[in-house]
């Protein structure tokens, strides 16, 4: 069986659905989440769904005791980048002592797959764009560093106990499909936010800077739809259970797209520009964000199959009929 843990949350859901629908039994699935942040009600039907905490050893095990699990999928993780600014401890707690707690029990229970959940957020200020993986890992937060630091940790699993992994470096995961969307609270991405400025009358977008060394002076952010996304993990289990090394990659498009641009496309698919207004620079944004891909399409076979407006036109469905999910 597959464990997903933080299953239930935006990217985890996702690819629930994703693996149900590449032929992987509902009935092989669990779903370990404690709600913080996820919705019980965006699962497929049939996953076991386990109400609980990676903080809490007893309740991994547990899940451990119940089900026969061989690989896990970990999503869960708080994943805000300025409230680990703002509250360090409550990310490396999370995020590194949960993973840890997580990785602890695996290896007690002979489970030797997994995937993990990581970040472009590890590079920090790129020194090159596109980003290979050979960038230099120097993450400028709490956020990026606990996952850089989790990373560091498969790796001593790895040479000590032969518990292989793939770390994905995801670069922003967005767009929306199997009937479930993107319903963060708060939400902090730009997408389900500009989507947010066109159908609510009170709430005007902030674009963070338009003086960057850009084209249009806004950032440039490289958006992967969610289920590209999903089908990279089951392609890194696969990669897994064929034997293959422990390894890093970047799941992104390898194109970026900038604020303005962004609202210009949201504009032509909502058929009315977002309110926005300019506000000064957020402190640590990079001006440009762009996967280098390659490594993930040769070794893993990985391709992205949406462009930003499969993105943006998906997103737009799903909000507008779940309102809820972009007017907190
Ligand atoms: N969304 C993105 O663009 C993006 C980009 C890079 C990396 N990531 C990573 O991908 C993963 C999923 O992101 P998402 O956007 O789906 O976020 P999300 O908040 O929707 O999902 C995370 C899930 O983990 C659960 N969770 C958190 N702490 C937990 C704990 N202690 N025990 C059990 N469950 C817990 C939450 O309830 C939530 O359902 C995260 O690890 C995030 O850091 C996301």
């Amino acid at each position: 069986m597959i464990l997903l843990t933080g299953g239930a949350g935006y990217i985890g859901a996702h690819t629930a659905h994703y693996l149900v629908k590449e032929g992987i039994m509902p009935s092989d699935i669990v779903v370990f989440d404690n709600l913080v942040y996820g919705h019980e009600s965006h699962l497929p039907k049939g996953v076991f769904f386990i109400k609980g905490d990676i903080l809490n050893r007893d309740e991994i095990i547990s899940a451990f005791k119940i089900h026969k699990i061989s690989s896990v999928i970990h999503f869960a993780a708080y994943a805000y980048v300025g409230e680990s600014m703002q509250n360090p401890y409550k990310y490396f707690h999370n995020n590194i002592t949960g993973g840890l707690n997580l990785l602890e029990t695996m290896k007690d229970f002979g489970c030797k797959y997994i995937v993990f959940s990581s970040t472009c957020a590890v590079y920090g200020i790129p020194n090159h764009i596109p980003i290979t993986e050979n960038e230099t890992i120097k993450p400028i937060n709490p956020y990026g560093e606990s996952k850089a630091v989790f990373e560091r940790l498969m790796r001593w699993y790895d040479e000590i106990y032969g518990m292989r992994f793939v770390s994905l470096r995801y670069f922003n995961a967005s767009g929306a499909d199997f009937g479930i969307g993107e319903a963060h609270d708060p939400e902090t991405h730009l997408i389900p936010l500009a989507i947010r400025a066109v159908v609510s009358e009170d709430y005007t977008l902030n674009v963070f800077g338009d003086d960057y060394d850009t084209p249009d002076g806004t950032c440039i952010r490289d958006y992967v739809h969610v289920t590209d996304l999903a089908d990279a993990h089951m392609k890194a289990l696969q990669y897994l259970k064929d034997g293959r090394p422990s390894d890093c990659f970047n799941i992104g498009t390898s194109r970026g797209n900038s604020v303005k641009e962004i609202i210009d496309i949201i504009k032509d698919v909502c058929g009315k520009t977002p309110k926005y207004k300019i506000s000064k620079r957020r402190e640590g944004d990079p001006p440009r964000l762009i996967a280098d891909s390659k490594k993930a399409q040769e070794i893993l076979g990985w391709l992205p199959k949406k462009n930003i407006f499969d993105v943006v036109s998906s997103a737009y469905e799903w909000h507008k009929t779940n309102l809820e999910g972009v007017m907190r």
